[in-house]
């Protein structure tokens, strides 16, 4: 395994990502782990990840030199960078000259990492202390016009650094150059692949299951159908699937989870209709995050009573449901602030929503996967290609796609708006160019419009099309205008109540996909 030393911020599990990518086993363990656990481990690699703090920030996490001296090949990126030339006699200083996004990089093409790459290249920046000396022993093996040392490399010791994030898409050769470092800095070999980690997450549920009981919440998306199809494979029928209607659902996407998931999977299906129930708990209420709430503990509240439920009709005194399958995904931890030293950006309803008195213990399989890595697990375990493709809903659904208070009437309205967006889309063959394409009732906007004559006073709704690879970064798609044009023209149309068709052109950050 390579371990992943997680600094805080965003980029462990993006580190963890790419190494999979180059079919190594990966780990990723805390900044404050002692050096002999690491040891333990018998890492064949150890990576130090990016972080968010300045090495000089007072309670930055520090790093002392044993790691270095045990002869375990090592890589330290951005902060890691950084800890790992303080740790080692080297110079950081703050030189006012930080430098953040697309960055030249000047490299040493003879130098282990950079081998066989152009000179000069693009990479991403995002620092304002900067290593002006190596540490004794190390070549530096790359510069930028704010970085004197944006490289280094001691191949005696097999220890590397570099200053840019060689995980993010947007540095050039990134991959290359971890791929260089896994495979000739620290001599590890391609073997890992979905097989495996399909393999290993079916051992890892059954070790926590064992032979009890357990629910999964279904709501129609990949992340949860894949989960539960992993849970099924790994439990069998110690699993029943639950799939709640709380009225917020898009057109046509009850039928599809009752016909499609069951039909492949065998899985045992319960079908809750809880529309009044959410709507209720709902009524009222216009803050995002307070709806966000809501809509997660109503849900756990529906399984708790499924559960319950599934006791009853096993016939069996005292038996009970100890654990909850979620389909959570890497991303949503990370934006509900659940990764280490994270921000909360918005509460996703299946992490930060969840209340405090939950029973049940949750089981993630996917937890340290992004979208494109649970498709491919998906596919592996045979589900079809409609199922696996499908683009993100949130769980929420169409309650944070409405800007107001959610009411029946209101679900309505936008369910046709966005039935006929999606079949546009659909038509025009943009389904796998777009990542997903929310459309927002603005319910408590009115404007005025003129129809056959008469004036109207209806609502507005926003089209908000996104490309993306992984959720976490994402660009306004450039939807053809005629395609736009059609489903403007069809909503404005076919659903009285809305008289305007507005288009979304903001990238993420610094907006997020949805709007709420
Ligand atoms: P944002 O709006 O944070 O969305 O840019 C990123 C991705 O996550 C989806 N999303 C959610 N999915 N529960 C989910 O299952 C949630 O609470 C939730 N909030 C946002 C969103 O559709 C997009 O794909």
């Amino acid at each position: 395994t390579v371990l992943v030393v997680d600094f805080g911020a965003q980029y462990a599990q993006l580190i963890a990502r790419r190494v999979r990518e180059c079919h190594v086993h990966s780990e990723i363990v805390p900044s404050t782990m002692p050096v002999e656990e690491m040891l333990a481990k018998k890492p064949k690699a150890v990576i130090l990840s990016g972080g968010p703090s300045s090495v000089y920030a007072e309670g930055a996490p520090n790093l002392g030199p044993e790691l270095f001296e045990t002869g375990v090949p090592t890589f330290g990126i951005c902060y890691g960078f950084q800890a790992m030339t303080r740790a080692l006699g080297g110079v950081v200083e703050r030189t006012d000259l930080s430098e953040f996004g697309r960055t030249e990089l000047s490299a040493v093409p003879d130098s282990l990492l950079f081998a066989g790459m152009p000179v000069e290249q693009q990479v991403w920046m995002s620092h304002g202390d900067s290593v002006v000396g190596a540490p004794e022993g190390f070549a530096t093996t790359a510069s930028t016009a704010g970085a004197p040392v944006a490289a280094f490399e001691d191949t005696d010791r097999r220890l590397f650094g570099v200053q840019f994030h060689p995980e993010v898409m947007h540095t050039e050769h990134g991959q290359e150059v971890l791929r260089r470092f896994l495979y000739e800095g620290a001599g590890c070999r391609p073997t890992w692949t979905m097989v495996n980690i399909v393999e290993e997450q079916l051992e890892r549920i059954r070790e926590q299951i064992g032979d009890k009981r357990v629910i999964c919440g279904l709501s129609g998306g990949v992340d949860s159908a894949v989960a539960g199809a992993l849970v099924q494979r790994a439990v069998g029928d110690q699993l029943t699937c639950v799939f709640v209607d709380h009225g917020l659902l898009r057109k046509g996407e009850a039928e599809q989870v009752e016909k499609d998931f069951v039909a492949i999977t065998g899985a045992r299906l319960k079908v809750v209709d809880a529309e009044e129930r959410f709507l209720s708990a709902l009524s009222g209420v216009t803050d995002p995050e307070e709806k966000r709430k809501i809509i997660g503990r109503e849900f756990i509240r529906v399984f708790e009573q499924a559960a319950r439920e599934v006791v009853t009709e096993s016939g069996e005194a005292g038996a009970e449901v100890e654990f909850l399958v979620q389909g959570t995904l890497y991303p949503d931890v990370v934006e509900s602030g659940g990764g280490t030293g994270t921000a909360n950006i918005k509460s996703h309803h299946n992490v930060g929503g969840l209340p405090e008195d939950l029973q049940f213990t949750l089981v993630e399989p996917l937890r340290e996967l992004f979208k494109d890595e649970v498709r491919k697990v998906g596919e592996e375990l045979g589900l079809p290609a409609e199922m696996v493709w499908r683009q993100p809903f949130p769980g929420p659904g169409l309650g944070i796609r409405i800007i107001g208070e959610v009411t029946h009437e209101r679900l309505e309205i936008l369910r046709e708006a966005d039935a006929i967006a999606r079949e546009e889309l659909t038509r025009a063959g943009l389904d796998r160019s777009i990542w997903q394409c929310p459309v927002v009732l603005l319910a408590d906007v009115r404007s005025v419009g003129v129809q056959g004559d008469g004036r109207t006073y209806g609502h507005p709704v926003v089209l908000r099309p996104v490309s993306s690879e992984d959720a976490m970064t994402a660009d306004w798609s450039r939807v053809p205008y005629d395609v736009l044009a059609r489903i403007s023209n069809r909503i404005t149309n076919e659903v009285r109540e809305i008289n305007r068709v507005t288009l979304d052109v903001t990238s993420k950050p610094p907006g997020t996909i949805e709007w709420e």
